[in-house]
């Protein structure tokens, strides 16, 4: 090895000393004094013209054949220019058009461009058993059409040929009957699901950036995921994905691992990496329960951290989404997971259904969609709370900003007997006041004025029953719906976080409130 450095590095140094140093004049010792000097003024001259030629052909070379750093694409790039019709006069364009190629070519290149959906691969966890119910969630996310993926089964199934318009291709995992199994709570289909990463980057697919890992109960929203993994170098080490909401989970598991329901992302060079040592890797660890331990297991044996991003939800609880959904971090919504284990996120529909209207506002505005805004009907004195495309809460009397940003507790605990001081973030009770039970008014449509550039999107009382109130105050139960208008703001997330702000306007319908949400004008803030 040693050796072979050594090597190298002569043939790199020496062709780079001999213009300037490899001066083949000997001057004789016995010459006499002035024939010595003037020698010596004969070879300075003429290395000093040598030198000065020298840089200038340098300098004006550059163009031609000289690749520092030899690219297959700038290559193609100046042997194509090569074929181009080459006439006297415009041969300095040439050089400057030339000059442009190059630069141009190199952010589009294969490895350099930024990320689109194209570039990202799905790689989803299924099971033949669960796969007829769960195909509903993936064909609402996934667009066969833009985006490639793999659905990874246990086993083979009979698949509709409806089903192959929209869903991705199905394969089936490679055996793991030879890997070693000893956790006497989990199933051994972990050990096929955790290398679903490293089965689908041998397929070979082309310019691919990330790795999505999901599953059949978890929807993308994919456009967000794209602004997510835009943020990272693709051509580094990333795993990217987010914790459990349940603070005994991260601790029996890890704080430092992705959930897999919750979707991660690997990168391409990563997933490379992974590929070469993840089946003696998954050796080591017999004893781990999932399939995601077992990433992280390798992820850590290979150096790289967890990076996380808080719009992946793997959603370990039981019950009911809204706290959660009405007090979204301010980051792009990724994914939802666990769908079949929590209440539909509209009332009185199915799940699948439910997830279906929360695709209108999603194709609106994606990036908005669930951001929370918090207003306050000054006249009334009401708190307003909006959830952007989800739903709109009205409280009466004043909630501070910091209070109405922590979810409030409608969910329950995935360990059933743990309450809400085994959260990972902070939460907040439903209601502390009977009179302060909040109004929820829930999407019901949305659409564009494309005249205006705006969303106008409607939401409906949900009719629930209320604790009598003796508080000489409006009553928001006398409004049936809230109208919120809302510009598109695709490149939100291309600026500093921040919540958007809201204003409740005159209404023109009676039993309608009806409110404005964009981005704060200059001194706007959320105050009674
Ligand atoms: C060369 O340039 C002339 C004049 O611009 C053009 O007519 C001709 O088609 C060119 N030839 C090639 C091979 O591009
Ligand atoms: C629930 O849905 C059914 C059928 O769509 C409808 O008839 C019923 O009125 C709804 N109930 C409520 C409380 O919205
Ligand atoms: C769009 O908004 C303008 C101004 O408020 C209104 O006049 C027009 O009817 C709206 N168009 C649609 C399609 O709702
Ligand atoms: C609508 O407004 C948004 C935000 O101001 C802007 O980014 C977008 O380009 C506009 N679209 C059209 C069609 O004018």
């Amino acid at each position: 090895m040693k050796g072979a450095q050594k090597d190298s590095e002569k043939l790199i140094w020496e062709p780079m000393r001999s213009p300037s140093g490899g001066n083949p004049i000997v001057g004789s010792g016995q010459q006499s004094r002035a024939l010595h000097k003037f020698l010596v003024w004969l070879i300075l001259f003429v290395s000093a013209t040598y030198i000065v030629y020298t840089l200038k052909l340098v300098s004006t070379s550059r163009t031609c054949d000289d690749e520092p750093f030899p690219n297959p694409r700038t290559r193609i790039s100046s042997s194509s220019s090569s074929i181009k019709n080459v006439t006297a006069t415009s041969l300095l364009s040439q050089s400057i058009q030339d000059h442009a190629v190059v630069e141009t070519l190199l952010p589009e290149s294969p490895e350099t461009h930024r990320t689109e959906i194209r570039n990202i691969v799905f790689g989803i966890a299924a099971s033949a058993k669960l796969w007829e119910r769960r195909k509903n969630y993936i064909k609402l996310w996934f667009r066969p059409k833009e985006m490639r993926g793999v659905v990874w089964l246990d086993h083979t199934l009979k698949t509709r040929e409806a089903d192959e318009e929209d869903l991705p291709p199905v394969k089936i995992s490679g055996d793991t009957s030879r890997f070693a199994y000893k956790n006497k709570q989990g199933h051994r289909s972990a050990i096929r699901i955790s290398r679903i990463v490293s089965e689908t980057l041998r397929l070979g697919l082309e310019d691919v950036h990330w790795f999505v890992m999901g599953d059949d109960d978890t929807v993308f929203v994919t456009e967000n995921l794209v602004r997510v993994l835009r943020k990272y170098d693709h051509n580094q080490f990333y795993y990217i994905g987010s914790l459990s909401e349940s603070h005994l989970q991260n601790i029996y598991f890890s704080y430092g691992m992705a959930y897999g329901g919750g979707g991660f992302a690997i990168s391409y060079p990563l997933a490379k990496s992974l590929a070469k040592m993840q089946d003696r890797c998954i050796q080591r660890y017999p004893g781990l329960y999932g399939s995601d331990d077992r990433m992280q297991a390798c992820m850590t044996e290979l150096g790289v951290p967890l990076t996380k991003e808080l719009g992946f939800h793997q959603y370990d609880v039981y019950g009911n989404l809204f706290g959660l959904l009405a007090a979204h971090p301010v980051t792009p919504l990724v994914s939802l997971h666990h769908l079949d284990v929590v209440e539909p996120i509209f009332p009185n529909v199915t799940r699948v259904q439910a997830l279906q209207r929360l695709t209108l506002p999603m194709k609106l505005d994606s990036a908005g969609l669930m951001q929370q805004s918090i207003c306050y009907d000054k006249s009334k004195r009401w708190t307003i709370s909006i959830s952007w495309g989800f739903a709109v809460q009205i409280f009466r009397g004043v909630f501070s900003p910091r209070e109405v940003e922590m979810p409030s507790r409608t969910f329950l605990n995935w360990y059933r007997k743990a309450d809400y001081t085994a959260y990972a973030f902070n939460t907040r009770p439903v209601s502390r006041n009977p009179c302060q039970k909040p109004f929820v008014f829930y999407l019901s449509k949305a659409s564009l004025n494309s005249t205006m550039n705006q969303t106008v999107s409607e939401y409906v009382r949900n009719r629930v029953s209320h604790p009598v109130c003796k508080w000489k105050m409006a009553d928001p139960a006398n409004l049936e719906r809230v109208e919120v208008y809302k510009k598109p703001d695709p490149h939100l997330w291309d600026r500093s976080p921040r919540r958007n702000c809201c204003r409740v306007m005159n209404p023109t319908k009676k039993g309608t409130t009806v409110i404005e949400v964009g981005v704060c004008g200059e001194g706007e803030i959320s105050e009674m």
